[in-house]
């Protein structure tokens, strides 16, 4: 529902930021479908992952690099968690950095969850992914449980480390009882050499739509 909904948003022309995930995914049906019907034209999507560009080809649906677009309309993506406010906790997927670099270059971002991803305080149902280089990752371990996390690194298939679409690796970061302080976890997260990015998706997300028993429901940033 709410990615049939989300391609009901996207208008003729318009530059999108394609998420990743299991509700991207019928996202990108949707919108296939209505270009397939003749309904849009001229679009052009940016994938944030190896997973969406083949999805999105598969559907006939232009893509461009994100260097060839400059500035996107609207990005539609998942989220894992999202708060009253809209910032959100993402990565579950593993494509929070392209997905935060697409984000970034976009007017407005769509989240587009079922109601099980609402909660009061981030932190509080999923871990924090953070994409670390795989060069001394373990060393980080001992600093993120001073930060207050339970961290763990990704299992992948094989027995081997999960590698993200750019080779790097995630270390979940469990918070028991949520994260008091987002910003501040994020800024220290930045700080931090070998940490490339956090799940952390803070002041991103202007508007979502939420699917639940009752149908689905838009939330906009700013108002509650
Ligand atoms: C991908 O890296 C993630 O950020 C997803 O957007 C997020 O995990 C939501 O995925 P689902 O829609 O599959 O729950």
């Amino acid at each position: 529902m709410a990615g049939r909904a989300a391609a009901l948003s996207v208008a003729s022309g318009m530059r999108l930021g394609l998420g990743t995930g299991s509700t991207v995914a019928h996202f990108l049906e949707h919108l296939g479908a209505r270009m397939a019907r003749g309904e849009l034209s001229g679009v052009v999507g940016v994938p944030t992952s190896v997973r969406t560009e083949k999805a999105a080809r598969r559907l006939g649906i232009a893509l461009a690099a994100l260097e060839e677009v400059g500035t996107l309309d609207l990005t539609v993506d998942g989220a894992d968690e999202v708060e009253p406010g809209l910032d959100l906790v993402k990565g579950l997927g593993g494509a929070l950095l392209r997905e935060k670099m697409v984000a970034q270059s976009s007017a407005r971002m769509l989240v587009i969850v079922d109601d099980s991803k609402l909660v009061g305080r981030l932190g509080e149902i999923a871990p924090v992914p953070v994409e670390v280089v795989p060069f001394g990752h373990a060393s980080h371990m001992g600093w993120l449980k001073d930060l207050g996390a339970e961290p763990r690194v990704r299992d992948g298939s094989n027995g081997r480390p999960y590698r993200t679409d750019n080779g790097n690796l995630i270390v979940d970061c469990r918070f028991p009882g949520g994260i008091e302080d987002p910003a501040g976890l994020e800024r220290r997260l930045a700080r931090r050499a070998g940490v490339v990015e956090s799940g952390l998706f803070l002041e991103m997300a202007t508007e979502a739509v939420v699917a639940g028993a009752g149908g689905v429901r838009r939330m906009k940033r700013g108002v509650q």
